[in-house]
């Protein structure tokens, strides 16, 4: 390879760089596609930027490209750790021709298991005013002619345009931030809304649940998400505690059907050393360590009744007292809750109390089924696509076919079975473009004694048109999951979205058991 193509090469990234910077509209976009560039020109395999975050003590990602989210998530380090560490505090560029013989080398983000002997590392420091702002890392294959020397001077060409790249955002930024304040609520009303904190939806009913957000997040009002396994209730959970004014503060999970009643207690209001026979030690419970921020009662419906009683004392008062102790303890709480079940039913079946659930309704979120809301599936089939698409960096397309039926398909298991089937899909995918026939089986097939459900479109439909009972439709679905688990009931219950503790009681209901062979 000749030194003047390289320099064309060379020339042609910064130019693409240089235009990138000159129409920036935000900051971690830019970021982002700066680094593509280097990827899609310069045959670097992965490329970082590291940034000193706020505390000014650790090198998080600011941007990244060939990473997946597990791995930019990992990628914190100390500023004296590893090779990153030592080239921000010494500010020289570094390389590593041969990244597995080198012991500095942490590889934090695991992201370098693969292609083991063939990778080499490189990396400079960002440098805003003389000081060191950040690092930028990229790993290119090994043995490619080109002299580390070389990537090592147009590494640092790159470094220093996102320096000046960063200087000029801040300052854009602080000029910005009053007025950006002042727009906000106007703009919201504004702009059409597909999208608001990370959760997509652009039908009616999705609209009002964004707008519910907007309005009872700021407030400490409880709220109650209601919906079926899989709408994104924990979704809107965080989202709401991220609008609000505590979205510093802690927020914390219980979930009230994964324990048995006496630990769940526990969990919730903590014991004191020695309150029971295995209390060795003081346990802050959840609300203790929630204080001033969001705590989030999952499956509340499925919570014992005595327990609702304390609960319920909890929540009116905001104070009491660990298990075996007398100090009594106050707090400040936010409570939400979630559960797939009717808690009105509940209430009239006498296994959840109406005064908890009066206290607990102030503000109920409905979410809707996926099946009701279909002009929210192609736009989240998209979404979820070019997720897994990207995880797995493959670029699998839907046929109009499959992308029609499914959104015809009544997803039981609503977002979260959409999540998985997108990503099984793209998995599997051995060519660019899925057909009917490459859908799994439990999504075309009719599920066993449960009559037809969904049929492929030209298909017939046997048995006349007679609707399946909701009853015989869960029991299709539960015994099609666990056959596709061997039977093992943790993994059937997590697709489908249920706990361990209601798909062993459906499996008791509907007795379902696992065939003998002779
Ligand atoms: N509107 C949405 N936009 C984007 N992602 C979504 C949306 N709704 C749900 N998801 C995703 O689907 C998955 C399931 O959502 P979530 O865990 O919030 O559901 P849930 O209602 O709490 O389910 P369960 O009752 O089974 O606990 C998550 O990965 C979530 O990020
Ligand atoms: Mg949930």
């Amino acid at each position: 390879m000749g030194t003047n193509y390289t320099e064309a090469i060379e020339l042609k990234a910064l130019y693409e760089i240089a235009l990138l910077i000159g129409s920036a509209h935000d900051l971690a976009t830019t970021l982002t596609s700066i680094l593509k560039v280097m990827h899609d020109i310069l045959q670097m395999e992965r490329a970082t930027l590291f940034l000193l975050d706020e505390s000014g003590r650790f090198l998080s990602i600011k941007a990244s490209y060939g990473l997946s989210h597990d791995e930019r998530k990992r990628g914190v380090y100390r500023l004296d750790e590893g090779i990153t560490g030592k080239i921000f505090a010494s500010r020289t560029p570094f390389v590593v021709p041969d990244i597995h013989s080198e012991p500095l080398f942490l590889n934090k983000t695991r992201s370098r298991e693969v292609n083991k002997e063939t990778l080499s590392f490189l990396g400079v420091p960002v440098l805003v005013a003389g000081e060191p702002a950040g690092v930028l890392t990229a790993d290119r294959l090994f043995g490619l002619d080109i002299p580390f020397a070389e990537d090592i001077r147009f590494l640092t060409v790159v470094a220093t345009l996102i320096a000046q790249f960063l200087v000029l955002s801040r300052e854009i930024r602080k000029n910005e931030a009053h007025l950006r304040e002042e727009n906000r609520s106007l703009r919201a009303r504004l702009t059409p809304v597909f999208s608001r904190h990370d959760i997509l939806g652009q039908s009616k009913v999705m609209q009002e649940v964004f707008v519910a957000i907007s309005k009872v997040a700021p407030s400490s009002a409880t709220v109650l998400l209601l919906g079926e396994s899989g709408t994104g209730k924990e979704l809107v959970a965080r989202a709401v505690h991220q609008a609000s004014r505590r979205h510093s503060r802690p927020f914390l999970t219980v979930n009230c059907a994964a324990l048995p009643e006496n630990l769940l207690e526990s969990e919730l209001i903590g014991h004191e050393k020695g309150a029971f026979t295995n209390a060795l030690a003081l346990k802050k419970g959840r609300f203790e360590l929630a204080d001033s921020g969001t705590l989030f009662l999952d499956e509340i419906g499925e919570m014992p009744l005595e327990l609702q009683a304390k609960l319920l004392r909890v929540l009116q008062e905001q104070r009491f007292e660990r298990l075996g102790g007398t100090a009594t303890i106050s707090v400040d709480v936010r409570i939400i809750a979630a559960t797939n079940r009717s808690l009105a039913e509940a209430v009239a079946r006498g296994s959840f109390r109406a005064d908890l659930y009066y206290r607990l309704n102030v503000v109920p979120i409905v979410l809707p089924p996926l099946r009701d809301r279909a002009e929210d599936i192609p736009l989240l089939i998209d979404h979820f696509l070019a997720l897994s698409n990207r995880q797995n960096r493959k670029s699998v397309r839907l046929s109009r076919e499959v992308m029609d039926f499914l959104v015809r398909y009544p997803w039981p298991g609503n977002v979260r079975e959409m999540q998985n089937l997108m990503e099984r899909l793209v998995i599997m995918a051995d060519r660019s473009q899925v057909q009917l026939t490459d859908l799994p089986p439990f999504v075309v097939a009719e599920p066993e004694e449960a009559g037809p459900r969904h049929t492929l479109p030209g298909l017939p439909v046997s048995g006349g048109s007679k609707r399946p009972s909701l009853e015989a439709m869960e029991r299709g679905e539960i015994e099609a999951a666990l056959k596709r688990h061997g039977w093992v009931q943790a993994r059937a219950a997590r697709e489908l979205g249920l706990t361990a503790r209601q798909m062993g009681y459906k499996i008791r209901k509907y007795g379902l058991s696992r065939p003998e062979f002779a």
